[in-house]
């Protein structure tokens, strides 16, 4: 995900486009850009890293003049966060320059095609090859240009462009992607969302698929595929500036959880071809996994909650001994680790000090790394091996949702394609879980549309401190629920294998305590109703989540909470998703900061250095530094 921005007029662009990019900051903010059109050519300026730099090197934009311009904040998917891979992109002849929003899928092909007719290329991106196809298919009329390139684009795109013939107009194109535009007093705009256009203008034009528009200063004309003008009608914006940062949603935290529909099936598509999980741009022979006599999955926090049950799924599809070890414990640990270990190493920020160090202790030792990572050119995505993008897009909220069910299904594809290529699944039952993981982004919708009560049921249960118990892949589930809670509603709250209750806890069960039972593994249902009888025999009042067709959970608890069928391999997907929300609302009732939890950041390495030192074992190992 990335924002675009656009403004034609008779004032200076650039304030207007570093304004508009600090709102849509949210949708990618690894590196920017903007070009301005000035003094017969394009000024492109661009820099990795936030706005603010954007800013300071063009001085608020005084040395980039000129009043009609495009601009660009990235989330980076093709080709680190550098310089050289921040948008604008120019064509060779500096005619044509272009910011984009999307992911075009086949722009390998098209980069051969542009190579072998003499384009010569500056980043990696996808994008690149659209400003050369501008060129390639100019011949004066750029209506007709941008139609042929939109033509050869496989993928989603908005796309802004400026040309240097006609300097002070911008055009667009969408397939895909959002874009609206903006329409002013003798001045006009695009955008990614309307957020970066409310504090100029309410008055906006949503574009459809395959609409193309020139917008100059006092007019916009919108076309359709085939070329022929349309007639758009002009709405009138009521959100204010916050809300529409927010896409309407009251905290970042709630809009993360919607969007987890799409974010897992943004992990997914890319990865299953004809039925088969394909890894990104990697293999690992049948030689190096001879080799390997266990996996260690290292991560912190949530991240390691995923490993939890990532570990349930690899062992039991494939066989393999799987050891989950926090991070800040594996790196003092004096692990046994060696060339035969196979190490996954989570991370949604892939910036974690303790996660950096424990995969640097792997690393050392032997093993192979394999990265599973959101933010792509992080320092974990550039020390691994071999890397698995979550595709999450950004994640603002310090509480992780959609960062955490992407790891989840990074996971069982990795499960699933081990389990293949290790021989440990009959043909049949792959393709029966491969269909079933296709699913997940629509039960995940189900999933939330199911539970709108769980506002009441937040307010009954979250007023106490809290136990969360299960089983299995339920017990990584709980774990994951009471974090939650924890971190956003500051309400005491911790997990317990169900099993153990009876060795110490129990005796904390009181009257009216509150028992969140995470109870969706058919096969130890039992087991965990039986703990249930237990705390409730004890005063205990229940809230179970179970998989919908239930019963016997509905006589034992006193509230359930139901996700549709799953099977049991996958459901910590679907399982964690009403616990998100019930944190959420638990803390919006209590007036609690969502977005930023008190004493929390997003990620642990700010400020830290590591260096090699001599530990008292006599073996190397990294140190971080305040
Ligand atoms: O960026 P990472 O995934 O490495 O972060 C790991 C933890 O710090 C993170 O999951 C943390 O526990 C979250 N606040 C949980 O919501």
């Amino acid at each position: 995900m990335c924002g675009i921005v656009g403004f034609t007029g008779a004032r200076a662009a650039a304030p207007v486009l570093l304004g508009g990019l600090e709102r849509l900051e949210y949708r990618g903010y690894d590196s920017a850009g903007i070009a301005v059109f000035h003094d017969g050519a394009i000024q492109v300026e661009k820099v990795s890293g936030r706005i603010a730099r954007l800013r300071e090197k063009t001085e608020d934009g005084a040395l980039t003049p000129g009043s009609a311009g495009i601009g660009h904040t990235r989330w980076a998917t093709h080709g680190a966060p550098t310089d050289l891979n921040a948008h604008p992109h120019l064509s060779n002849d500096g005619r044509f320059a272009v910011v984009h929003n999307g992911i075009i899928e086949n722009y390998l092909e098209l980069r051969k095609e542009l190579i072998r007719d003499g384009y010569v290329f500056q980043s990696e991106t996808d994008t690149e090859t659209i400003v050369h196809l501008l060129e390639k298919y100019y011949d004066g009329d750029i209506k007709t240009a941008v139609m042929k390139t939109a033509a050869r684009l496989e993928g989603s795109y908005a796309l802004g462009i400026v040309c240097t013939d006609t300097p002070d107009a911008l055009y667009v194109v969408r397939e895909a992607s959002p874009l609206i535009l903006g329409v002013g007093v003798e001045e006009n705009y695009f955008a990614s969302d309307v957020t970066a256009l409310v504090s100029h203008t309410k008055n906006v034009i949503y574009l459809d698929d395959g609409e193309f528009a020139k917008l100059t200063p006092d007019s916009i004309k919108v076309f359709d595929c085939t070329g022929c003008e349309v007639k758009k009608p002009v709405s009138r914006v009521t959100w204010s500036v916050e809300a529409a940062e927010k896409g309407g949603y009251e905290h970042f935290m709630l809009k993360e959880i919607m969007e987890q529909p799409a974010a897992v099936k943004a992990a997914l598509t890319p990865r299953i071809h004809d039925g088969r999980v394909q890894l990104d741009g990697f293999e690992l022979s049948a030689e190096e996994l001879g080799g390997v006599s266990k996996i260690i999955i290292t991560a912190c926090g949530s991240a390691y909650y995923a490993g939890c049950s990532g570990r349930y799924a690899i062992e039991h599809l494939c066989r393999v001994p799987v050891q989950v070890e926090l991070a800040s414990e594996l790196r003092y640990a004096d692990p046994m680790v060696d060339e035969h270990t196979l190490v996954l190493v989570i991370s949604q920020s892939g910036e974690t000090a303790d996660t950096i160090a424990a995969l640097r202790e792997c690393k050392a030792r032997g093993a192979k790394v394999i990265g599973i990572v959101n933010v792509v050119g992080s320092t974990i995505a550039k020390l691994s091996d071999h890397v698995l993008y979550t595709f999450a897009g950004p994640e603002i909220a310090v509480a992780t949702t959609k960062g955490f069910t992407t790891q989840l299904t990074v996971l069982y594809l990795f499960a699933l394609y081990l389990a293949e290529k290790l021989g440990r699944i009959d043909a049949d039952s792959y393709a029966a879980l491969v269909k079933e993981l296709q699913h997940l982004p629509r039960r995940i919708q189900q999933t939330i549309d199911m539970n709108w009560q769980l506002p009441k049921l937040a307010s009954r249960y979250a007023s106490h401190s809290l136990f969360f118990i299960g089983r299995n892949t339920d017990y990584a589930v709980a774990l994951e629920g009471a974090l939650k809670m924890k971190e956003i509603s500051y309400l005491h709250a911790e997990s317990y294998a169900a099993g153990e209750l009876k060795h110490g806890t129990i005796a904390l069960i009181e009257e009216n305590q509150p028992v969140i039972a995470v109870c969706c593994n058919e096969a130890l249902m039992d087991k965990t109703l039986s703990n249930i009888v237990e705390v409730k025999a004890r005063g205990a009042k229940v809230l179970a989540l179970s998989c919908k067709g239930n019963k016997k959970i509905v006589s034992q608890a006193d509230d359930v909470i139901f996700i549709p069928r799953v099977e049991t391999v996958f459901s910590a997907a679907l399982a964690v998703v009403p616990l998100q929300l019930l944190a959420y609302y638990a803390a919006k009732e209590k007036g609690c900061d969502i977005d930023k939890p008190k004493n929390l950041a997003k990620f642990c390495a700010k400020g830290h250095k590591t260096r090699l030192i001599r530990s008292p074992t006599r073996l190397w190992r990294y140190k971080t530094l305040s």
